[in-house]
């Protein structure tokens, strides 16, 4: 089977391709490199025996995505290419709209002519914005009231691919599609060959991870006075080489017309002290905790409910320890304590 993986030198992206090339798939990477890494398509290309193509080029340039797909009889995509900062989505709210769903509609609209019969698109939780509380943890049938264009602008490429997949149903070329909402996604490939790089980074672990690297001074703590046990924000942390096995099993199950959502995550939350509890359990390093105010937009807890995705498929996550999360992401900054550069 012959994949495209779109955004494969990020850090899923390039989680997914080594998964499928493990599994003997051919990969097409289709990736701009605004925020990815060349440097992890090379580490791929060792484990590849040459079945991964790189193309640097848009998901909106519509003719190379029209060539790559006409190219390599492209048989489902692995959408991943996506900007993916919510503070950077308030100040350039059109950047987002143009790169994560005008870019994605081109994207969606050359598969549909080129017959690619199944695409996984990575949403997000960001999607159902602050859920009432009688949703947590949360199902598939939580309202979507995204609160920042970031979740606003994957919300929309779900319209686009549950809209087209309605109508294409009745036509000659139907396809299947599952939009994969993601929780906070940990942990990095226990080989070490590819690994987390984002810049800035923003995501807690690689935070905190990187002060015990003596990269920053402190980790600030954004409101201690939530209704939680610890008062911190708890949030749901799916280890990285489970999401992207779930991405595998939705993908072998798809059939044409299927249009499916499932929540990614492990089902229970860790607050943000457990968090800095488990860093210092796995490195043997403690560091300078600062407090900070609440951030606007930050809801006290969000986890998933992981039950759709068990019941119809069968699929749970393997890790839920989060010390065993944090290891394998340790395992990769300790080694590359400047991503990709190191
Ligand atoms: N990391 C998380 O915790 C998380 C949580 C929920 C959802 N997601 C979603 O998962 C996906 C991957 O996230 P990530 O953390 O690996 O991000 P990442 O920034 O590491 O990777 C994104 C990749 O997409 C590429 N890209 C961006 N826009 C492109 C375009 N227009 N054309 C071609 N390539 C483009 C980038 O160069 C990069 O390689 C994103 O869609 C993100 O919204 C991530």
């Amino acid at each position: 089977m012959a994949v495209l993986v779109t955004g494969g030198a990020g850090y899923i992206g390039s989680h997914a391709v080594k998964r499928l090339l493990a599994e003997g798939e051919t990969v097409v990477v289709l990736d701009n490199l605004s925020v990815g890494h060349m440097e992890a398509i090379e580490a791929l290309q060792t484990v590849a025996d040459g079945r991964l193509t790189f193309v640097k080029a848009d998901i909106g340039d519509r003719e190379r995505v029209r060539s790559v797909l006409g190219d390599h009889g492209v048989d489902a995509i692995m959408h991943f290419a996506a900007l993916a900062q919510v503070g950077e989505s308030v100040q350039r709210p059109l950047l987002y709209y143009r790169n994560n769903a005008a870019s994605a509609l081109t994207l969606i609209e050359e598969a549909l002519e080129a017959g690619v019969g199944r695409i996984i698109f990575s949403s997000t939780c960001a999607t159902y914005g602050e859920p009432a509380e009688e949703f947590i943890p949360i199902p598939e049938h939580c309202p979507q009231r995204p609160i920042n264009p970031y979740g606003m602008s994957k919300l929309h490429v779900e319209h686009m691919l549950r809209d087209a997949c309605a109508a294409a149903a009745q036509g000659e070329k139907p396809f299947g599609f599952a939009a994969l909402r993601y929780f906070n996604v940990a942990g990095s490939d226990p080989d070490g060959l590819i690994g987390e790089d984002h810049d800035p980074e923003t995501h807690i672990i690689p935070v905190v991870l990187q002060t015990v690297l003596g990269l920053r001074e402190a980790v600030t703590v954004f409101g201690e006075d939530y209704p939680t046990p610890d008062g911190t924000c708890v949030r749901d942390y799916i280890h990285v080489e489970d999401l992207v096995d779930a991405h595998v099993a939705v993908m072998r199950s798809l059939r044409p017309g299927d249009a499916r959502a499932y929540n990614l995550g492990i089902g229970k939350g860790y607050s943000v002290m457990e968090v800095l509890d488990s860093v210092r359990r796995v490195t043997g390093v403690d560091f300078e905790v600062r407090k900070g105010d609440r951030r606007p937009g930050d809801p006290p807890r969000l986890f998933a409910n992981p039950a759709k995705i068990r019941e119809e498929l069968g699929w749970t996550a393997a890790t839920t320890d989060l010390d065993a999360i944090v290891a394998t992401a340790w395992n990769w900054f300790n080694e590359h304590p400047n991503g990709y550069k190191s």
